[in-house]
């Protein structure tokens, strides 16, 4: 049976949840999947996993940092912002778990959420997931992809809809790309 990880950074929950529907889209192909904060996500689970997806939230335009982090946890704090913070949220974000990742001959797809609009303005933090990923020694087989949320944080409608889909369909692009070597 194929294995994918789904590894997410989010502190709002939103890139949590569109990560578990990216899941059960590569489930419904008969995949065996599993879900992991990038907090837990060691070198096993990626030398484990045929394909690794990989997702976290924009923040300023890329991926987070250390401040933006900050910043996001200090808006959930005020009172009455409607915000949770997740459970990993105040652990490392991708961008240190990128930097210190070893080398992976394994695919790979990106993700991220973001808000919607255009992306030259929102900025998208898939592309440098993806650049990073690829420098990693993975095989990036399909674009990386956004998934939409309102500035009031909460995923808009259709976008779970593309997350599943967009899952089932990298599970074809695998059983495409199988018939050829890892580059
Ligand atoms: C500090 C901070 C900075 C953000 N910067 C951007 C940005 O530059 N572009 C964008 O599209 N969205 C930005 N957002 C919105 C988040 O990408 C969006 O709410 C995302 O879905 C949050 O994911 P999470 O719920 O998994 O944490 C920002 C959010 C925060 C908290």
């Amino acid at each position: 049976m194929m294995r994918a990880v789904v590894i997410y950074e989010s502190m709002y929950g939103n890139t949590h949840e569109i990560a578990d529907t990216i899941g059960s889209g590569l489930r419904t192909a008969g995949w065996q999947i599993s879900i992991v904060p990038v907090a837990a996500a060691g070198s096993a689970v990626l030398t484990a996993a045929d394909l690794v997806v990989v997702g976290g939230p924009t923040h300023a335009h890329g991926m987070t940092r250390p401040g933006t982090r900050e910043g996001a946890a200090e808006a959930a704090r005020k009172p009455g912002s409607g915000l949770t913070l997740e459970a990993d949220a105040l652990g490392a974000g991708l961008r240190d778990w990128l930097d210190s990742l070893g080398h992976y001959q394994v695919r790979a797809a990106a993700f991220d959420t973001r808000i919607a609009g255009p992306s030259l303005l929102t900025g998208r933090a898939s592309r440098g997931i993806a650049r990073a990923l690829r420098h990693h020694g993975f095989e990036v087989l399909a674009e990386p992809e956004s998934f939409l949320v309102s500035r009031e944080n909460h995923i808009l409608p259709g976008e779970r809809e593309r997350a599943r889909q967009w899952g089932a369909d990298l599970a074809a692009a695998m059983t495409a790309a199988r018939t050829r070597p890892t580059h």
